[in-house]
């Protein structure tokens, strides 16, 4: 009977696929009263709590999705992980690695306090803000115009076009980018940084305005689940090394410290921003049989957060799908 099952489940059709995400959206858009909208950022406040949406962009180019899939959100932190790639692109790993290191932390995304336990002040991880602002004084060019053009050019190679930037969602969180400033100057003290202060924190905090959806997150979690190779253009599009490694470090850092639990019960290499979108790459599994058994990518959207800054229902719902359709690398 099981093998049967499997089978069935093999040649789920894609409308099958997208009438169980429905369902599986409204199954757990309750977990949005666990969260709140990030009130930090002034002009994120405003958004819809309730809110939830999926877009899960197969191998093959398939596109199912459920909920508020097209909603219009800032990647937040999701960009930590393209302004990595692209100054590992530029600069070459060795190089960016002597810069910010590949250790989880296991502190929220904007503490200061490891870097003051250790010397050098290495940030641990590019995930968190530290890591963060550093890589973005490294992106390639001299004025802040210039590294900030060098990250749109990684994300236009990427999703096929240049993605704008949410200027009210950038000036508001540079009213009270504090912390930001703090870990900056920090940063800056122990030669860290390779542009000045407000450049560095200009550059890290528009990166976090540009505007996407849930299927630009979907369609960069393919690249990356297929190591580089973009089905959809038939192009190697990043190194193999350079996806795997980002894999590596989204599964160990991408969900800050719920990483651990994100790795257990999701399983599969992620990114979150505050904002509410996680990017997921669902690496090949052939030897299973369920859909997306060649590999996926998910984008997600669900602006109410949770304490460690990861959508709260866009955990849960990765988690729905991820046990029903064996999406974990384990
Ligand atoms: O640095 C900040 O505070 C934000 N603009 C980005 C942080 C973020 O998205 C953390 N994620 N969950």
């Amino acid at each position: 009977i099981k093998e049967i099952k499997d089978i069935h489940r093999n040649f789920e059709t894609k409308s099958e696929c997208a009438n169980r995400l429905h369902h599986w959206v409204e199954k757990n858009r309750r977990y949005t009263e666990e969260g709140t909208c990030a009130s930090y950022i002034p002009a994120l406040r405003h958004a819809d709590p309730h809110q939830l949406g999926v877009c899960i962009i197969g191998h093959d180019g398939e596109i199912i999705k459920g909920g508020e899939a097209d909603v219009v959100f800032t990647m937040q932190s999701v960009s930590k992980v393209i302004s990595f790639m692209a100054v590992c692109l530029t600069h070459g790993l060795a190089y960016v690695l002597k810069h910010v290191d590949v250790e989880p932390t296991g502190d929220p995304y904007n503490s200061i306090m490891r870097l003051e336990l250790k010397k050098p002040a290495r940030p641990f991880n590019p995930m968190i803000n530290a890591g963060a602002i550093t890589v973005a004084s490294l992106l390639p060019g001299v004025t802040k115009e210039e590294k900030f053009a060098g990250l749109l050019d990684v994300l236009e190679m990427l999703l096929g076009r240049r993605p704008s930037v949410d200027e009210a969602v950038f000036f508001s969180e540079r009213e009270t980018a504090h912390y930001n400033f703090a870990l900056a100057h920090f940063l800056k003290a122990e030669g860290f940084l390779k542009c000045g202060v407000e450049d560095a924190i200009d550059i890290y905090l528009r990166q976090c305005a540009i505007e996407v959806t849930t299927e630009d997150l979907a369609r960069i979690g393919l690249v990356l689940a297929c190591d580089g190779y973009d089905p959809l253009c038939s192009k190697q599009v990043l190194p193999s090394e350079l996806a795997r490694l980002t894999k590596a470090v989204m599964l160990t850092c991408g969900m800050y410290n719920a990483s651990g639990k994100f790795a257990a019960f999701v399983g599969a290499p992620s990114k979150s921003g505050v904002s509410g979108g996680i990017m997921t790459a669902v690496p090949p599994r052939r030897h299973k049989v369920t859909p997306f058994h060649n590999g996926c990518g998910i984008g997600i959207y669900s602006p109410a957060i949770d304490e460690a800054g990861n959508s709260a229902a866009g955990v849960k719902l990765l988690q729905h799908i991820s046990a029903e359709w064996e999406l974990s690398v384990f």
